[in-house]
């Protein structure tokens, strides 16, 4: 029986005129629910409410916040394995993946439960004999959340748990493609006792739903996770308007390859890299620039490496390689191995499996090198170029020389190259002997260039972006 998810507004559950199929990528044909259609005037419904709501939820206490939101932590712990099989079967992730994402939304949640106990200001001499200088945080008022299908349960979680904790009021628009999700969270939200009108949920497309809330005077916060191009036209209309923005767009990550790796761990951290969740993580490691000196090994380990990953349903346990979430996405990549190969790139693998689903095998493209196409331009799928280069200074060139800047990694024995590395990274995120992808949840998350504008994500940091500082002075005679 497949499920309809309707917008959440005021506390009410709200259907509409229209509804979306919710497909199963895997299948391609099977519907797993329908996902309501909002449009402008379901986001002002929705934004007059949280505006409402807003200063309620600001003077309720730190502590009736943080029992809400570690309530909602435990409900997504507890209910890890039902949820992610949702999320399995409508993003296409493998069941543990969709499991332990939905642990991580919990652990999100129970983090900024704290942090709601937390909330710090300063006390600072005045200039001025007999007065007194205060620095405080306060809420912002209502906050539009954007998001993407590629986490469905865990980016939301770490964009509402500190817009809540931080005492603002929410209206959430999450991806067309991964309603389901959203829609658990936000049963959980009110099961947790989230009073009516502070988390507000609107389901449709970006183009109507996505841009009004995005151009609503009474929102004063916009964080989203997306592509480049959709983050940049939000962060000009947010700059007209002057709300608070937070972006978070894509990436093409370096993982470089030393001549004094550890081989198997290096093939081991690209693949996983690479090529798990499909590529589709913005911390992905897309470019694996590799030291000449063993170049033709480790090519050849990856390629051996590759045949063998298990491409498959996401609900079977065996599968390491699933499904890409969408048509549209898998054409996009496709369209990418052509290119690599009009490129002059010796492209292994990458083809699509003949199935209902969106299935694609793992490629490379070896012998690339850093100004193709297929170099610069985020794919968002299971392929990466292989890109040789002659030194140790030639590698962290080349891992630089990119539009984006989030994530960078390297494999190396060497303590001082690791911490050149380390140094000389123009990423936000850099890795030494980790994968690119796959980050802790109590530290910023974040990057340079074009993958990242305004304060960072979760961890304690998160503040910097969910507050407003106010500055006091009082002279008490
Ligand atoms: C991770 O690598 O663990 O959209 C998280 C993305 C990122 C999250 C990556 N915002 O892929």
């Amino acid at each position: 029986m497949s499920s309809k998810y309707h917008h959440l507004i005021d506390g009410e559950w709200l259907s509409s005129p229209d509804y979306t199929a919710n497909l199963n990528p895997a299948d391609g044909e099977e519907v797993i629910g329908y996902s309501a259609q909002g449009d402008a005037a379901t986001v002002d419904a929705a934004v007059s409410t949280a505006q409402r709501a807003a200063p309620m939820w600001a003077c309720t206490t730190s502590q009736m916040r943080a029992d809400i939101l570690d309530k909602a932590g435990q409900l997504l712990l507890e209910r890890a394995s039902q949820i992610g099989h949702v999320l399995a079967r409508e993003e296409g992730k493998t069941l543990s993946e969709a499991t332990g994402e939905t642990v991580r939304a919990g652990q999100v949640f129970k983090f900024f439960a704290g942090e709601a106990l937390r909330v710090t200001g300063q006390q600072i001499a005045s200039l001025r004999a007999g007065v007194e200088v205060g620095v405080a945080r306060e809420p912002l008022g209502v906050v539009g959340v954007i998001t993407p299908w590629n986490f469905p349960i865990a980016i939301l979680a770490w964009k509402v748990a500190p817009a809540l904790a931080y005492g603002n009021t929410v209206v959430l628009k999450p991806a067309e493609l991964t309603p389901a999700s959203a829609h658990n969270l936000a049963q959980i939200l009110a099961e947790a006792g989230c009073p009516n009108g502070v988390f507000n949920l609107v389901f449709g497309p970006g183009e109507t739903v996505g841009e009004a809330i995005v151009n609503h005077p009474d929102i004063s916060a916009i964080s989203f996770t997306g592509s480049q191009g959709v983050g940049q036209r939000i962060s000009a209309a947010c700059g007209r308007s002057q709300k608070k923005i937070q972006m978070e767009m894509g990436g093409k990550n370096p993982m470089v390859i030393l001549d004094d790796a550890d081989l198997d761990h290096a093939v081991d951290v690209s693949v996983n890299g690479a090529f798990f969740s499909t590529g589709q993580r913005c911390t992905a490691s897309s470019r694996l620039i590799v030291h000449a000196g063993v170049y033709d090994a480790f090519a050849e380990r990856m390629v051996g490496a590759i045949r063998v990953l298990r491409v498959g349903n996401p609900l079977d346990e065996m599968t390491q390689i699933r499904p890409v979430c969408s048509k549209q996405q898998l054409e996009s990549n496709l369209s990418y191995v052509k290119l690599a190969r009009a490129e002059h790139a010796d492209v292994i693998g990458g083809e699509a499996l003949d199935s209902r689903g969106f299935f694609q095998k793992p490629g490379l493209f070896l012998n690339a090198n850093n100004s193709m196409r297929t170099s610069r331009e985020e794919i968002f799928g299971p392929l990466a170029s292989v890109i040789k280069v002659d030194s140790f200074e030639e590698a962290v060139c080349v891992a630089n020389d990119t539009p984006f800047g989030l994530s960078s990694g390297i494999c190396t024995s060497s303590l001082r190259r690791a911490s050149h590395f380390k140094s000389q990274s123009t990423a936000g995120m850099v890795m030494v002997n980790l994968p690119t992808a796959g980050v802790d949840y109590h530290v910023p998350f974040g990057g340079r260039k074009g993958s990242s504008f305004g304060a960072r994500e979760q961890g304690r940091m998160a503040v910097e972006f969910y507050s407003s500082v106010k500055t006091t002075y009082t002279f008490s005679g």
